[in-house]
């Protein structure tokens, strides 16, 4: 669905991505993870175009995708949830989740339609409907959040670190709200520093290090990885201690 080909990308100042490669099939949630610094929110930020890559491939089924405004992408059913809160503090929650059908907006009907499926996904939009988004606690922002991106319906939605400042009950509302997305047809790409529960939800990950994929393969093959575990699962496997590890493919270094 979405692939990434020796996409190199920075900010004016040399490359921050030197050569990145990751593909993402159909409905499977892929996590990123990797040190600060990485690179990791940056390929989120030449998926949805508004980082231009200097060379290398993005598509999205099939088609050409690099070189097309954040606008174009948006249109092709790409949205991203960033790293930092992006509501409006002093707007209302109903009217932060419109703006996310902002593209749609002429459509009334369509526009009413993504409402009621919204409400009905993410029940804080109703319950908090009329209150500041500024009013919100950490965990209630970031159900809004992704509540405004699916306005548009993603195909593929992209999430810097949709775990960051929230308290473990939270961490479960946002973690089942994606994946109850996927399950309903959402491919999902996300960065996550909280590896445990990145890799836990995911499908697929890919291990980031100084701009570079280092590691790829299933989401368990990647927690089971020696080296990921003690880097970054404090020493031991993160899988459930009940049972061996679920088998899936090895793990396959990737181009470094
Ligand atoms: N707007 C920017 N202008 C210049 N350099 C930037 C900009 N944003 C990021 N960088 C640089 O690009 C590199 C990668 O940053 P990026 O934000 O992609 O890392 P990350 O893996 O998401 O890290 P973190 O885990 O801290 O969020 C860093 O060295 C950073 O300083
Ligand atoms: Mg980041």
């Amino acid at each position: 669905m979405l692939s990434l080909k020796g996409v190199v990308a920075g900010y004016g100042g040399g490359s921050v991505l030197q050569g990145v490669d990751l593909e993402c099939a159909p409905q499977t949630i892929t996590c990123i993870v990797g040190p600060n610094g990485a690179g990791k929110s940056t390929v989120l930020r030449v998926i949805s175009g508004l980082l231009k890559p200097s060379s290398g491939e993005i598509s999205m089924n099939g088609e050409t995708i690099g070189d097309r405004s954040p606008d174009e992408i948006l249109r092709k059913g790409i949205t991203q949830v960033p790293q930092s809160h992006a509501l409006f503090p002093a707007m209302s929650v109903r009217e932060n989740v419109l703006m996310g059908g902002y593209l749609i907006r002429k459509n009334r009907a369509l526009l009413r339609e993504r409402l009621d499926m919204v409400l009905e996904r993410v029940p804080i939009v109703a319950t908090r409907a009329s209150d500041n988004a500024g009013n919100l606690s950490g965990g209630q922002r970031r159900m809004v959040e992704i509540a405004r991106c699916l306005m548009l319906d993603p195909k593929l939605i992209l999430l810097d670190e949709p775990s960051l400042g929230l308290d473990p009950r939270s961490l479960s509302g946002v973690a089942g709200l994606i994946n109850e997305l996927n399950q309903a047809g959402t491919t999902v790409l996300l960065v996550e520093q909280n590896v445990r529960l990145g890799l836990g939800l995911a499908t697929h990950g890919v291990v980031m290090e100084g701009g570079k994929v280092r590691l790829t393969g299933t989401a368990s093959a990647v927690k089971d990885d020696p080296e990921i575990a003690s880097l970054y699962l404090g020493g031991a496997s993160a899988s459930s201690p009940g049972g061996p590890s679920s088998g899936g493919p090895k793990a396959e270094a990737a181009g470094v």
